[in-house]
């Protein structure tokens, strides 16, 4: 295998204490390879560390243990400014609770364009603009969208703005967790398209978070099922669906009604 484009090792955060609560770990040291190109999806019930492991990998909460390396470089929450902005540059990211991080305050349009503004990846404010309206389209919201405020949106098109905003500085890596879930049937399956078709016109690399079991074998190669902080099978999509070696992922998949 060529190398990596995310390599995980040993990757492990435990949340100290505080009375009346005890320690948790809410990922014991796993290791994680990701090719470049790839799309892995993780699923595992609720609290078994999967959005732990994804802010991990994006240096947006500190490890207790291990290292993560993005295209060979070293991912910190203490690293310099310079490649923290290398990282923004590298990913884009969907949050579970997208309206979050949607500044209130702020244009649809000026949301949108941030990333290529922080990163100065698009200096000309025309060319940001078109590109804006671009990726605006690219989620199916129409183009005056831009001129709105995100408390004009319902709570899927807000998914689709913090989609929209992951997406429009055309990174290498895009992390999602649980993008799709507020979406209804319709727009899901054009996200899923529009997703599709980035994966393969810009060799995209993927790491979903979802419940929907229909995502991930829409879009993923590869599945990770996480278990009490601990990655506890993974495999190619199909090969884990059909033939789950894991007592715990027979009954993740038994429990969920769309699986065919
Ligand atoms: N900031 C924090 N401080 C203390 N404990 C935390 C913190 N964040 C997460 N945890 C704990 O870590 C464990 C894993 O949480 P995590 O959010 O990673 O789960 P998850 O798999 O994403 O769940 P869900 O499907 O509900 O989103 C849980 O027990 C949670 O309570
Ligand atoms: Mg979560």
């Amino acid at each position: 295998m060529t190398d990596p484009i995310i390599r995980a090792v040993g990757l492990g955060r435990t949340y100290p204490a505080r009375r009346p609560k005890r320690a948790t770990t809410a990922l014991h040291p796993a290791d994680l390879e990701v090719a470049a190109g790839e799309s892995v999806g993780i699923i595992g019930e609720s609290g078994s560390g999967k959005s732990t492991l994804v802010r991990l990998l994006l240096g947006l909460d500190r490890a207790s243990s291990g290292t993560v390396d993005i295209a060979g470089r070293r991912v910190d929450s203490r690293a310099s400014a310079r490649s923290l902005h290398w990282l923004r540059r590298m990913t884009g990211v969907v949050f579970q609770d997208p309206y979050a991080s949607l500044d209130p305050r702020m244009s649809v349009g000026r949301i949108v364009g941030e990333p290529m503004w922080a990163s100065g990846i698009e200096p000309d404010g025309a060319k940001r603009q078109a590109r804006v309206r671009e990726a605006l389209a690219q989620v199916g919201l129409d183009a005056d969208a831009g001129v709105r405020h995100p408390h004009e949106f319902s709570g899927g098109q807000r998914q689709r703005i913090a989609l929209a905003r992951a997406i429009v500085h055309r990174p290498e890596i895009l992390v999602g967790d649980e993008p799709l879930s507020a979406l209804d049937v319709t727009v899901r399956a054009r996200i899923l398209d529009m997703l599709r078709g980035l994966r393969t016109e810009t060799n995209l690399t993927l790491v979903m978070v979802s419940h929907d079991i229909g995502v991930v074998q829409n879009l993923c190669d590869t599945v990770v099922v996480m278990s009490e902080g601990r990655i506890v099978e993974r495999g190619p999509v199909a090969e884990v669906l059909r033939s789950p070696r894991e007592d715990f992922t027979r009954r993740l998949l038994a429990a969920i009604p769309t699986l065919p």
